[in-house]
């Protein structure tokens, strides 16, 4: 097999890569190593940045997302039982985030790929991204299992989307790279629930019992979660406890109630800050997850993942156009910028709502003085606006 650029994984970064690509005119060919029900399926955050919405509609991929998707103009932050609303739009000159899952965003590029793009190889998983430095003879290739045997796709770019657990990385010299991490000793609990949302915003919840999460899917789903200690095991929480603990985190001042519903689904995620630098290694470009991990209470990993295979796509674009290697040659510094923006923004998030194991007393009382400062000073309260709706593109 032989094609321009060969795209490792069919998450959000490279499904939306292929697309990018096939608009402008330059081929592609998207392996995956999971089959397509699996990655229809798999949930994630999904909140859309501005810049996220108006990619996928440029893209031509905004069509059920605008039909379905919900607009939100704010979040609600919640501590010391009181409640306070973030405006979006007044805040940011009229931005505003967009729910709108990931499984969905993947499904209707997806069906646009198999409609009109190029190859997408489900249950074909790279195993070696090969000749892709500066000094390699031969042109870039993958190798891949697909249907019991190996083959090879030859290519002149190899774009790795293969998240947190792929091969791409590992093609770039140890030598070469720098890693940057931090792990937080906590999780996320998450669950689906059929019941109404019970608030018709997302509610961040600071308690002294640990953060907690009202998010939806639907106007009749709900997506919920609650920090638990790092290595729980979603099995141990019944459901009953589960809403009980939620009551407690989310209880307010005022009559606000937490409607229960059915549990359809319930997992633990485990956070991550995580950065590789370089983003690019010659001919390979690491794209999304495969590059960076956020922890996901600013909702960043999918709007990170699409500032990225924007970028990549408007360089190699240039590049076909004007014959200079300028963008391209930029696309590790330009990606990174955007990137330390929301690595900053969602370590922020995460300190300024979870309770750490080992928080002291004085810890607590600063964490209350930042939701405070940002209740109460505009200045503060629009620094939070503008990191959620997103920082720009490129
Ligand atoms: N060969 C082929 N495919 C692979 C391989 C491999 N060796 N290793 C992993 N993959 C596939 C995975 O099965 C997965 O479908 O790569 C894909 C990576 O997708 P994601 O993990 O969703 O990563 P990315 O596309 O960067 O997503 C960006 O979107 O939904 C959010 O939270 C998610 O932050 C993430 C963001
Ligand atoms: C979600 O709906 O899954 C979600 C929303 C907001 C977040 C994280 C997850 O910050």
């Amino acid at each position: 097999m032989r094609t321009t650029v060969g795209i490792i994984g069919a998450g959000p970064a490279g499904l939306l890569l292929a697309r990018l690509l096939h608009n402008a005119g330059i081929d592609s060919v998207v392996l995956e190593s999971r089959d397509r029900a699996y990655v229809e399926q798999r949930q994630r955050a999904g909140i859309l940045e501005q810049g996220t919405v108006d990619v996928l509609r440029a893209a031509g991929a905004g069509r059920r997302m605008d039909r379905e998707g919900l607009r939100h103009d704010g979040i609600e932050l919640r501590y010391a039982r009181q409640r306070h609303r973030v405006d979006f739009p007044a805040l940011t000159g009229g931005r505003s985030v967009m729910v709108y899952a990931q499984t969905e965003v993947c499904k209707d590029l997806i069906a646009l790929q198999l409609k009109e793009g190029g190859p997408l190889l489900f249950e074909a998983e790279a195993l070696a991204v090969e000749n892709v430095g500066e000094e390699a003879t031969a042109g870039p290739r993958v190798r891949f299992g697909h249907r019991g045997a190996e083959d090879v796709l030859e290519c002149d770019y190899v774009v790795g989307c293969d998240g947190f657990w792929g091969v791409a990385r590992k093609a770039i010299p140890a030598e070469l790279t720098r890693v940057f991490e931090r792990a937080y000793p906590f999780g996320w609990l998450g669950i689906l629930a059929d019941v109404p949302p019970s608030h018709d915003e997302l509610v961040y919840a600071r308690h002294e019992r640990g953060f907690a999460l009202l998010s939806m899917r639907s106007p009749s789903v709900s997506r919920l979660y609650l920090q638990v200690p790092e290595g729980t095991d979603a099995e141990a929480w019944s459901d009953d406890d589960i809403w009980a603990e939620l009551e407690r985190r989310f209880e307010t001042a005022d009559d606000w109630r937490l409607e229960r519903g059915p549990i359809t689904q319930k997992s633990v995620t485990s956070m991550r800050s995580y950065v590789h630098e370089p983003m690019r290694h010659g001919r390979l470009f690491l794209a999304g997850d495969a590059a960076h991990i956020v922890p996901p209470t600013g909702a960043k990993g999918l709007n990170l993942a699409v500032g990225d295979v924007v970028t990549f796509a408007r360089a190699l674009t240039y590049e076909r156009e004007t014959g200079s290697p300028e963008l391209l040659d930029a696309y590790s510094e330009t990606c990174l910028r955007r990137v330390w923006q929301a690595e900053r923004f969602s370590h922020d998030m995460t300190t300024l709502l979870h309770r750490a194991p080992d928080a002291t007393p004085f810890e607590d009382r600063l964490q209350l003085a930042r939701l405070e400062r940002i209740a109460s000073s505009r200045a503060a309260e629009t620094d939070l606006a503008e990191g959620y709706t997103g920082f720009p593109f490129g």
